[in-house]
């Protein structure tokens, strides 16, 4: 049986999640545990995956010429569709070298600049990224920050008339849309209240595959909602960093003479429970059992 190559770019990822209505996770990630996690629980859950890593977390600490190697070669061992993806690329020299590292999609993030000059850095960035096999994800309107209030600052919000001009004049794959959540932690007890009618026009307008950033702390309620009204891949940092920081700080309290390799070993675990739960929340589990038999095509 030939032998199917399981790291891909985003495109048919997100376009199968388009037209079966659920959404995939995108969870960053800057170790080999995470990496593990991510894609071990993928694997038990049958579903899809993207890796997402920011140019901060890659030059900090996740490089790149470690990252898509390890990444690469626990997706060729692997049964379900991974994608490994540039987090918010803002400028060319950041993008271009992950292109050449190898990472299988990229995304450009030019929402601060007006319309025009977004639309010709997106153009740009996607005919480089096509060229070479890969995808391009794009950003119109602004996801800013949970920590500026920028989530309910409705001038950020994406315009369903130029999201169409935007996607026609640029071919990116997919687009992340403004929609009233933001990056990072909410305050305390602060639930983002999302413009549902506005993704709705987005989906009918466009018919692609569309992003929600700043997944953390918004809620499930508004989660299932975000997928049920469109939404196909959903940004996922702050919660998994901090479900696996509570996760060290428990398990070094619990047990204080843990070895340092066990101490990652139940990190990863715990990783594993919450990015489990959370796709099955999204639909993306049990997506591609049927890709697993290893008998003849049937039709
Ligand atoms: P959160 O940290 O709020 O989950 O946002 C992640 C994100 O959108 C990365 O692009």
């Amino acid at each position: 049986m030939e032998e199917k190559i399981m790291y891909v770019s985003m495109k048919e990822m997100l376009w199968h999640a388009h037209t079966h209505r659920y959404a995939v996770m995108a969870i960053n990630c800057v170790n080999m545990e995470q990496a593990k996690a991510i894609i071990e629980s993928a694997e038990e859950e049958h579903s899809p995956v993207i890796i997402n890593i920011s140019p901060r977390q890659l030059k900090a600490h996740g490089y790149g010429y470690i990252m898509v190697p390890m990444i690469q070669a626990l997706a060729k061992r692997a049964s379900v569709p991974i994608a490994f993806n540039l987090d918010h690329g803002a400028n060319f020299e950041d993008i271009t070298q992950a292109l050449q590292w190898d990472f299988s999609s990229v995304m450009i993030d030019a929402s601060s600049y007006e319309f025009e000059e977004n639309i010709r850095r997106t153009s740009m960035i996607a005919s480089l990224a096509h060229g070479m096999g890969k995808s391009c994800e794009a950003e119109l309107g602004h996801v800013g920050l949970a920590a500026n209030a920028d989530g309910q600052n409705v001038d950020y919000f994406t315009n369903v008339a130029q999201a169409q001009e935007f996607v026609e004049r640029t071919h990116c794959d997919c687009l992340a849309v403004a929609i009233g959540t933001a990056h990072g932690a909410y305050p305390k007890g602060m639930i983002p209240q999302l413009d549902f009618e506005r993704l709705k026009q987005l989906k009918e307008a466009l018919n692609m595959p569309l992003v929600l950033h700043g997944g953390s702390g918004a809620g499930e309620e508004n989660i299932r909602k975000a997928v049920a009204c469109g939404i196909n891949k959903i940004n996922v940092c702050t919660d998994l960093m901090k479900h696996a920081k509570e996760a060290l700080i428990k398990t070094l309290a619990d047990e204080p003479d843990i070895e340092y390799m066990e101490l990652n070993m139940a990190v990863e675990e715990a990783m594993k429970d919450f990015i489990k739960d959370y796709m099955r929340m999204i639909g993306s589990s049990q997506q591609y059992i049927f890709e697993q038999h290893d008998g003849p095509e049937l039709d």
